[in-house]
C-alpha cells in the first residue's frame, strides 16, 4: 500500500505556512462525510468508484482477445481524460514489460507534425486502432479518425473495420453512430463516468492490457484502496482545502521516477478541470504545477525555496528501484563529489529527493510525500484511486461540482465554430466581432 508522510504539512515542523494538528483533527470529520457521500451515490455521480464494480477488465480482455489479426502496434486516438490515465500507466509501467508485446502510440494532438509520421509510418496489416471519445465527437479525435479511417480502407478495403475498437458511450455521439452502421467493434464507456475519472474503464484499461499490463491486478489494487475504512484521500484533501483556504493556489506535484512523467500529466488534468470552477460567481481552484526530480531541481527549485509561498508540494516516490548501477569506485578523485565512489545510481537519486524534502520543509514549505512500495501494476491501481478520490472529495469540501468541465465544453464548442459547423454560424460571427473589437498597445511614434 501506498504510505504518505504528511509531517511536512503541520506548523509544528515547517512554521506558520503549515496546519496545525488541531486544525486537521476538527477537518477530518466532513471529509470523511464526503466519502461517505460519495460511496452512497457510487453508480452514479461517483461511478469512478462504482466502476471498480462493473466487469470492465473482462471486457477489455474479450474485446482484444477477439481481433482477426495479430496486432503489432496500436494507435490510440484519445485526447484529455481520455488518453492520459492510459498514457500514464504504460509509460510507468513498460520498463518492466521487456520486451513489450505492442508498440502503443498516443496522438493526444492533431499537429501535423507528429500525426504525419505516424500515419505514414504504421503498417495497416497490424495496425489496431482505439478511437476513444466519450462523447463521440471531440474536434481532434474526429479529425484524426478521418484521416486514419481513410488510410485503413484504402489498404484493406472492407476489412477496415476489423482494425478499429471505438471505446465510447453506449448510446449517443457520431462515434456510436459508425459503429452502428459499420459494425466496427465498441467498449461502452459508463454513461456517468467523467473522463478524467475513467483510467479504470476500458479508456485506460483495453490499452493497458494491450500493452501487457496485468490490468486485473491494477483493478485490484484500487479496489483494495477503496475498501480501506478510513483511504488516505480523506485526511489528505482535509489538509489540501485546509493548504488552499491559508492562500497555497498552486500544488507541485514531484515525481521522482522518470517513468512517472506521464502520471503527473494525468494528475495535472485531474486537478485542474476538476477543482478549477465558478463558486458564487468567483473563480476557485489550485494549479497543478509538474516537476520531474531530480532533473527539475536543477531549474524550478530555486523558485520554490525562495519565491513566493503559494505552494504546496506531493513528492511522489518508490520505495524500490527496477534497475540499479554502480558508480565504479575510485572513479571520481576530487574531493567535492568522491562521495559518489562505489554509491549506487538508486542510492543517489534517493538522497536527491530526501535532500530536496528536507530542504523545501526547512524553507517553511508545506510538503508532503507519497512513497509506493514498488512501481507495478497494483500499486498503479492504488495510486489512481487515491487521486481520484482525494480529487473528488477536496472539489466537494470547496462546495463546487469536481465531475463536471464547462469550460472545456466552452472551448470545444468555439474550435467547431471557428471550423465553420453549420448550427454554430451565430457563435462563429460573436467571435470575428469579440476578435475585431480587442484593443492594442501601440507605440506613440516619435
Ligand atoms: O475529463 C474530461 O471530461 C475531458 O478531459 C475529456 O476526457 C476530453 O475533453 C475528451 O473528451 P471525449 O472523451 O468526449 O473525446
Amino acid at each position: 500500500m501506498i504510505d504518505w508522510d504528511k509531517r511536512g504539512l503541520f506548523s509544528d515542523n515547517i512554521g506558520n505556512a503549515g496546519i496545525t494538528i488541531g486544525e486537521l483533527r476538527d477537518a477530518v470529520a466532513l471529509s470523511g462525510q464526503k466519502l461517505e457521500y460519495l460511496r452512497a451515490h457510487r453508480a452514479d455521480i461517483a461511478s469512478f468508484i462504482g466502476v471498480l464494480d462493473l466487469p470492465m477488465a473482462r471486457q477489455s480482455r474479450i474485446a482484444a482477445d477477439s481481433l482477426s489479426f495479430r496486432p503489432k502496434t496500436l494507435v490510440v486516438l484519445g485526447i484529455g481524460g481520455s488518453y492520459a490515465g492510459a498514457a500514464a500507466a504504460i509509460h510507468a509501467l513498460r520498463p518492466a514489460l521487456d520486451p513489450s508485446p505492442i508498440n502503443v502510440i498516443f496522438l493526444p494532438t492533431v499537429d501535423p507534425e507528429t500525426v504525419k509520421p505516424v500515419l505514414s509510418g504504421i503498417d495497416p496489416e497490424t495496425t489496431l486502432i482505439n478511437c476513444v471519445s466519450k462523447s463521440g465527437r471531440t474536434v481532434e479525435i474526429m479529425a484524426l479518425y478521418g484521416i486514419f479511417q481513410h488510410r485503413m480502407q484504402a489498404a484493406l478495403k472492407d476489412a477496415w473495420k476489423g482494425h478499429f475498437i471505438f471505446t465510447t458511450d453506449p448510446e449517443k455521439g457520431y462515434l456510436r453512430k459508425i459503429a452502428r452502421e459499420t459494425g466496427v467493434k465498441t467498449l461502452d464507456i459508463p454513461p456517468m463516468l467523467g473522463g478524467r475519472f475513467s483510467v479504470l474503464s476500458p479508456v485506460g484499461l483495453l490499452p493497458m492490457y494491450m500493452a501487457g499490463i496485468d490490468i486485473d491486478a491494477m483493478v485490484e489494487g484500487a479496489r483494495s484502496y477503496m475498501a480501506q475504512e478510513r483511504p488516505w484521500a480523506v485526511l489528505s484533501a482535509a489538509a489540501h482545502k485546509l493548504l488552499m483556504d491559508k492562500g497555497k493556489s498552486i500544488r507541485t506535484l514531484m515525481t521522482y521516477n522518470d517513468s512517472m512523467e506521464s502520471m503527473g500529466q494525468w494528475f495535472a488534468q485531474l486537478w485542474a478541470e476538476s477543482l478549477g470552477k465558478r463558486r458564487n460567481q468567483a473563480g476557485i481552484g489550485q494549479t497543478p504545477l509538474l516537476f520531474q526530480g531530480s532533473r527539475d531541481q536543477h531549474s524550478l527549485l530555486q523558485l520554490f525555496m525562495e519565491g513566493p509561498g503559494d505552494k504546496v508540494y506531493t513528492v511522489l516516490r518508490t520505495a524500490g528501484h527496477r534497475a540499479d548501477m554502480q558508480v565504479p569506485d575510485g572513479a571520481l578523485t576530487d574531493q567535492d563529489v568522491s562521495d559518489l565512489n562505489g554509491k549506487y545510481l538508486s542510492r543517489v537519486f534517493d538522497a536527491e529527493a530526501t535532500a530536496t524534502t528536507t530542504a523545501l520543509m526547512q524553507a517553511g514549505r508545506p510538503v508532503e510525500v507519497l512513497t509506493m512500495p514498488e512501481l507495478n501494476a497494483e500499486s498503479m491501481g492504488a495510486l489512481f484511486a487515491h487521486f481520484m478520490l482525494e480529487t473528488a472529495i477536496t472539489g466537494l469540501l470547496m462546495g463546487i461540482d469536481p465531475f463536471n468541465q464547462p469550460g472545456v465544453e466552452t472551448g470545444k464548442v468555439y474550435a467547431h465554430a471557428l471550423l465553420g459547423r453549420g448550427d454554430l454560424h451565430d457563435t462563429m460571427t460573436a467571435l470575428q466581432e469579440y476578435a475585431a473589437g480587442l484593443v492594442d498597445f501601440e507605440e506613440d511614434k516619435p
